[in-house]
C-alpha cells in the first residue's frame, strides 16, 4: 500500500533512500573505539579463525556481487585466500573442502535454495559455515555454524539494493576482524579503516542528495538498447551489480565487465553511441588503477562510445574523458563499492520508471527464489 511506501512511489525507491541506515544498523554496536567487536559469532572464536587456510563465498544474485567485494577485502586485509562461487555451481561441483575450510554464505533472504544446499553440502564435507543474513532466524543462519546478520531492515522490491550495501559492510566488518585475529593488519590500519566506516552513512546521505543528474540521465536514455558497465579491481563487482540491475527491473540489454578483459572482447561491441558506465577509483588512494581504467576509457572513447564516469568528488582528471560524471565522496578503496553502488542502483531504478514499468514486481523474477 501508499502507507507502506511512507511516500515512495515504490519500494525499491523507498529502500534506495534507506541506504544510510541500512548501513547505520550493520555497523552499530560491532565498532570499538579503534577496531570491531564480533563477539557474537560463537564458535567461531579466535582460535577456530586462527585454524581455516581458505575462504570461499557461496551466493547468488546480487548477494554474490556484494561478495566479490568482499573477497578483495578479506583477502587483502587478512591474507586468507578468498573464493567466490555461485552457490549453484559450488553445490553441484563435488568441491574441495575440508575443517581448515571457511564457507560464507551471503543472503538476504536466508531461504533461497542454492545458497542453502550449498551450505548443507560445505557442514557436511566438515567445512566451517559463517551465514551474513537480513532476516532474523531464517533457514541458512540456523543451519550454519555463525552468523552475522545484516540490519538493512525488510527489502521487499525483488531487486535487491540497500541489502546489497548492508552485505558488503558485513563483510568489510569480518575482514578487519580477521585481520585483527591473524595479526596481518596494525591497529593503526584497523583503526584507519574504522573512522573511514564511520563516515559512509553520511556519505551516503551525500550521493542520495545529488542525483539530480542521474534521474536526468534516465530520461534521456530510456530508449536505449544496451548499457555496458565497466570496472576494475573493487569497481568490477560493482559493474557487474549495475548491468544486472538494468536487466532486472528496466530490461535492457547490460553487461558488466572488468577493465583489463576489453581488449580480450567486450571492444568488440563498442560503436559509436553506445554507452558505457565506467566505475573510477579514486586517484588519490589508487593512482595506479585511476591511470589503467583512464586508459581503459580513452580506448572505448576513441571508437566512439559516450562515457559516463561514477567519480571521486576530488577527482579533476577524469573530467576531459568523460561525458558526464556523477559524483561520489572520498573513501577508502575497499569501502568505495558502497558509495559508487548507489547511482547506478538510482539509473536503473529512473530508467524502468521512466519506460513505465513496474519497478517492484518485474516480470519473471522472484524476491526469494526458493525452489530451483
Ligand atoms: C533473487 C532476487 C535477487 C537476489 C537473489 C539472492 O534472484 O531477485 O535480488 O539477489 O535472489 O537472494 P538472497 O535472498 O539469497 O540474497
Amino acid at each position: 500500500s501508499a502507507a507502506e511506501k511512507g511516500g515512495w512511489p515504490s519500494f525499491m525507491a523507498k529502500e534506495v533512500s534507506e541506504g544510510p541506515e541500512a548501513v547505520a544498523n550493520t555497523l552499530r554496536g560491532r565498532l570499538t573505539d579503534h577496531g570491531v567487536d564480533l563477539g557474537e559469532l560463537g564458535v567461531l572464536d579466535d582460535e577456530a579463525l586462527r585454524g581455516i587456510d581458505r575462504i570461499v563465498i557461496v551466493a547468488c544474485g546480487t548477494a554474490a556481487y556484494s561478495g566479490l567485494v568482499g573477497k578483495y577485502a578479506i583477502e587483502t586485509w587478512s591474507r586468507v585466500p578468498v573464493e567466490v562461487d555461485l552457490a549453484h555451481e559450488f553445490r553441484y561441483r563435488d568441491p574441495v573442502l575440508d575443517e581448515r575450510t571457511l564457507v560464507i554464505s551471503i543472503s538476504q533472504s536466508g531461504e533461497t535454495m542454492d545458497t542453502k544446499m550449498a551450505v548443507e553440502h560445505a557442514a557436511a564435507a566438515g567445512a566451517r559455515t559463517l551465514s551474513i543474513c537480513n532476516t532474523q532466524g531464517a533457514t541458512i543462519p540456523r543451519q550454519s555454524e555463525a552468523v552475522l546478520y545484516t540490519h538493512a531492515g525488510p527489502e521487499v522490491a525483488v531487486a535487491s539494493t540497500k541489502a546489497f550495501l548492508a552485505q558488503v559492510i558485513g563483510q568489510l566488518l569480518f575482514g578487519l576482524h580477521l585481520a585483527k585475529v591473524r595479526g596481518t593488519m596494525t591497529d593503526e590500519a584497523i583503526a584507519e579503516v574504522v573512522e573511514e566506516l564511520r563516515e559512509l552513512p553520511d556519505e551516503l546521505r551525500q550521493v542520495l542528495a545529488e542525483q539530480e543528474s542521474v534521474h536526468e540521465l534516465a530520461h534521456w536514455m530510456s530508449d536505449t538498447r544496451s548499457v555496458l558497465f565497466l570496472g576494475r579491481h573493487v569497481g568490477y563487482p560493482v559493474a557487474m551489480e549495475g548491468a544486472l540491475k538494468l536487466k532486472e527491473i528496466s530490461y535492457i540489454h547490460a553487461e558488466g565487465f572488468a577493465g583489463g578483459e576489453l581488449k580480450h572482447g567486450p571492444i568488440a561491441l563498442i560503436e559509436p553511441g553506445q554507452v558505457v558506465f565506467v566505475v573510477v577509483p579514486s586517484p588519490r588512494n589508487q593512482a595506479l588503477l585511476h591511470s589503467k581504467i583512464i586508459s581503459n576509457i580513452q580506448e572505448i572513447r576513441a571508437r566512439g562510445a559516450r562515457v559516463i564516469a561514477v567519480a571521486e568528488a576530488g577527482d579533476a582528471a577524469v573530467l576531459p574523458y568523460a561525458d558526464v560524471v556523477l559524483r561520489v565522496p572520498l573513501t577508502l578503496p575497499m569501502l568505495e563499492p558502497v558509495l559508487q553502488v548507489v547511482p547506478l542502483h538510482i539509473f536503473a531504478l529512473e530508467l524502468a520508471t521512466a519506460k513505465g514499468l513496474d519497478v517492484d514486481q518485474p516480470r519473471n523474477l522472484a524476491k526469494s527464489v526458493t525452489v530451483e
